[in-house]
């Protein structure tokens, strides 16, 4: 069984995740940045990985996930600026699910990931109240994914290969 985990990261929250769960996975692997997949032709399981951004999927993950995925065996990560529990997530969990209709989901994993220090400047800068009250909760997010939510991804790579067999 060959196995791919991709992601797009663009401060290492969503990278450090894909570690993770790319050191717990059998048989044969690959990890790379999504930039550098083409297609999962000759993948048997895929788990892919990005930040939300903007109260979504970025939008070029968006698209691989649009016309890449349908009839394969996916598995999808994502980090999260806002505490786990938080009700936004359900929202970003449902377009996730949208968005692979087609595919064979074998589960979804989400965590929280620091806000980068510039983020949280650039944040606090804007005139949009949402935004900047997301700057205000940059000090809660420090340090995060911290070891206990990566041994949450190991556990969610080790599911999700389970279900393949
Ligand atoms: C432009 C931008 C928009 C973001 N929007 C959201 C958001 O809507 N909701 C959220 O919870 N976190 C948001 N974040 C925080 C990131 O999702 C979070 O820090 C993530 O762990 C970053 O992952 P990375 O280090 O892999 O890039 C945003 C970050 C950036 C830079």
């Amino acid at each position: 069984m060959k196995t791919l985990v991709t992601y797009l990261s663009q401060t290492g929250n969503t990278k450090k995740v894909a570690e993770a769960i790319y050191g717990e996975l059998s048989g044969e692997k690959e990890i790379k940045p999504i930039s550098e997949v083409k297609d999962l032709g000759g993948y048997d399981l895929a788990f892919i990985g990005f930040p939300v951004m903007q109260f979504d999927i970025p939008p070029k993950v968006r698209s691989f996930l649009t016309e890449n995925t349908k009839g394969k065996n996916i598995a999808v990560f994502m980090t999260h600026a806002v505490p786990e529990g938080s009700e936004a997530i359900q929202s970003w969990t449902g377009s996730v699910k949208q968005t692979v209709a087609d595919a064979n989901l074998l589960g979804i994993f989400e965590c929280q990931g620091e806000l980068a220090q510039h983020v949280i400047d650039m944040l606090l800068k804007a005139e949009d109240p949402q935004m900047k009250a997301f700057g205000e909760m940059g000090p809660s997010t420090k340090g995060q994914p911290d070891e206990n939510r990566l041994k949450k991804a190991r556990q969610f790579a080790k599911d999700v290969q389970a279900k393949m067999k």
